[in-house]
């Protein structure tokens, strides 16, 4: 038997996604369409495509959503499952709740949001070889200081966990996922909240457990802000990202056979249009993430930007770097730069919102 048939895949998708909001407010961030496809889609493919069959999702912030979605998730050649937290137990404590329905004798666990390339089969090895308790993934970024910084011994094994730290003493930080001894999974307390970055793993460390690294160096990216999202979104059209899903598609842009795009109209940067979006001749969108029903009226220019379900973008409006709700409406010629939000449903007058002073 496979090693990959005595493991358990765990995805922790119940968290409120706060950094993306508003796009969070009406869909969980694991479920935001991604180069065409919900982002915990890719995900399950890489999943499926290494063996493991047995998925247990583990959900709380808009559970029923992904069971809509997935089902029993025959159509992808999984099984899964779904385990609700009524109260969000955390990234440990979401993975000691799932634990009556863990089969196996290793349980890989992933972050619902991250888009990564990594062998997940080497992954295993690593941790077998090793004869490890947990073995987590770990990717050198260039710039540590927002994640868990994972300094490791020559042998690979981890010699401290620091999550979110000034001062890390190594790039090499916690990629989110990670292969769990069954046992070490027992022991996580039950029935309350548990950080697995800030008390599991340092709990591990603290009595010498056997935590190991596996470093690698392929594509990797947390996509938690619009930022990353919009980058991870185009590395995917592009084809810089990889997913079992996309094979063969890739390109400058990605359009969804039902929308409609005019005459002049330039996609570039890895943009996405979604079904039924519409896009107006001479805009141009460049690394743009168009949702499904949004429309950008002619003239308009999107640069890095998310575009909600149903939004709108008004003729000659320029959005770069910035957020739209649901169903908002961003005025003829407006201006929003980097780091604005527009809630859902919020309508924006016609040069409302301007950055210089032109009329
Ligand atoms: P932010 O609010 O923007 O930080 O996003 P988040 O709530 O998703 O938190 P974070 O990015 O740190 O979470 C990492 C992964 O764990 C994501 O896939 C979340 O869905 C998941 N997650 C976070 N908190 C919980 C929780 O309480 N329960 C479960 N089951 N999953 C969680």
């Amino acid at each position: 038997m496979g090693i990959e048939m005595n493991t358990d895949a765990v995805v922790l998708v119940g968290g409120k996604g706060t950094r993306l909001r508003p796009l969070t407010l009406s869909a969980p961030k694991p479920m935001l369409p991604t180069a065409g496809q919900p982002f915990l889609s890719h995900l399950l493919a890489r999943i499926a495509e290494s063996g493991i069959t047995h998925v247990v999702l583990s959900t709380s912030f808009k559970a029923e959503v992904f069971e809509e979605y997935f089902g029993d998730g025959s159509k992808l050649g999984l099984e899964i499952e779904y385990v609700f937290e009524e109260e969000p137990l955390g990234t440990g404590g979401g993975i000691r709740n799932v634990l009556p329905k863990l089969r196996g004798e290793n349980v890989m666990v992933f972050n619902g949001d991250v888009l990564t390339g990594s062998d997940l089969s080497a992954l295993l090895d690593t941790h077998t070889e090793k004869e490890a308790d947990v073995t987590l993934h770990l990717v050198r970024v260039g710039d540590p200081r927002a994640y868990g910084s994972v300094p490791t011994d020559a042998e690979g094994r981890v010699t401290a966990f620091l999550e979110k730290t000034q001062d890390p003493p190594t790039d090499q930080i916690n990629a989110g996922c990670y292969v769990f001894r069954r046992e070490v999974i027992e022991e996580i307390p039950a029935n309350r909240a548990v950080s697995v970055e800030r008390e599991v793993f340092p709990a591990l460390l603290a009595r010498d457990a056997r935590v190991y690294g596996y470093v690698d160096t392929t594509y990797w990216r947390d996509m938690g802000t619009p930022e990353d999202f919009v980058r991870g979104s185009a590395d995917l059209v592009r084809g810089i990202a990889p997913s079992p899903l996309l094979e063969g598609e890739r390109g400058e842009s990605l359009v969804h056979p039902g929308a409609g795009i005019a005459p002049g109209a330039l996609l570039i940067g890895g943009t996405v249009v979604g079904r039924g979006a519409e896009i107006g001749a001479g805009a141009r969108l460049d690394g743009a993430v168009v949702f499904e029903g949004a429309v950008v009226e002619a003239g308009a220019v999107v640069e890095r930007s998310i575009l909600g379900f149903g939004s709108r973008i008004g003729p000659r409006a320029l959005v770069r770097d910035a957020v739209i709700g649901d169903g908002a409406d961003v005025g003829a010629r407006c201006e929003l730069l980097r780091g604005a939000r527009v809630w859902p449903g919020v309508t924006l007058p016609d040069g409302g919102v301007r950055f210089s002073t032109d009329v």
